[in-house]
């Protein structure tokens, strides 16, 4: 599920409003305590990673910074496709670097937390652009699956999303599942209300 801006603030009002009624679930473990800070990320360094999409070079392009929106819609048709989860902004407890790599000759943009799978990539055509944020890379402090496919061919490209209906739907539109890129928070998984609703510069 993709979620605009203007519904993210709805939904973390709606957060607020419901306050400690969060994390009663079943889920719950008195070691992942996403409120005990020893092994947690901050919430509040949480910024909305945002997903465009560049039709002419079959590019989904994922970024929390407002600079990178601008400059990718210089491309004509670009189309802002919405907020597909929450990550850290800065490096906090616990948290990797999530690289972002394009490959010019593919024009697709590689997302990876994988330090190997970086050098592969960095080694046969794909340069470093910008670390993207911070991800868990195991699921900890209430976070979920941020899952990835890929669009095997000339024009590759990659997908990423907390969604099954929407993993489930880029599998029958021809994309191939490669499995979990880390863990992150979306609106339903995470005490939200201090997390920043607005694009960082
Ligand atoms: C995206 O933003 C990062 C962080 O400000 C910057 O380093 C990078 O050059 C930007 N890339 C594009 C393509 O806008
Ligand atoms: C990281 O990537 C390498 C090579 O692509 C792969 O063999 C390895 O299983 C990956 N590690 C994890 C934790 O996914």
């Amino acid at each position: 599920m993709k979620i605009s801006v203007i519904s993210l603030f709805l939904a973390t009002s709606a957060v607020v409003a419901q306050g400690s009624n969060l994390f009663t679930g079943p889920d719950e473990s008195t070691t992942l305590d996403p409120r005990t800070g020893a092994t947690c990320g901050d919430v509040s360094d949480l910024a909305p990673f945002a997903e465009l999409y560049i039709p002419s070079e079959t590019a989904h392009i994922y970024t929390i910074y407002n600079n990178n929106v601008t400059s990718v819609f210089t491309n004509p048709g670009t189309q802002y496709l919405g907020i597909v989860a929450l990550i850290f902004s800065i490096q906090d407890p616990s948290t990797v670097p999530f690289y972002c790599l394009r490959n010019n000759a593919a024009t697709a943009w590689l997302y990876t937390a994988n330090e190997t799978e970086r050098s592969t990539a960095l080694a046969s055509g794909y340069m470093e652009l910008f670390t993207a944020g911070y991800i868990y890379p195991s699921q900890i402090c209430g976070s979920v699956p941020l899952y990835r496919l890929h669009l095997l061919g000339a024009n590759s490209d990659y997908i990423y999303t907390t969604s099954v209906t929407d993993r489930e739907n880029a599998i029958t539109s021809g994309f191939t599942y490669e499995g979990i890129a880390g863990y992150v928070y979306d609106l339903l998984s995470c005490e939200v209300f201090h997390a920043r609703t607005e694009f960082l510069i």
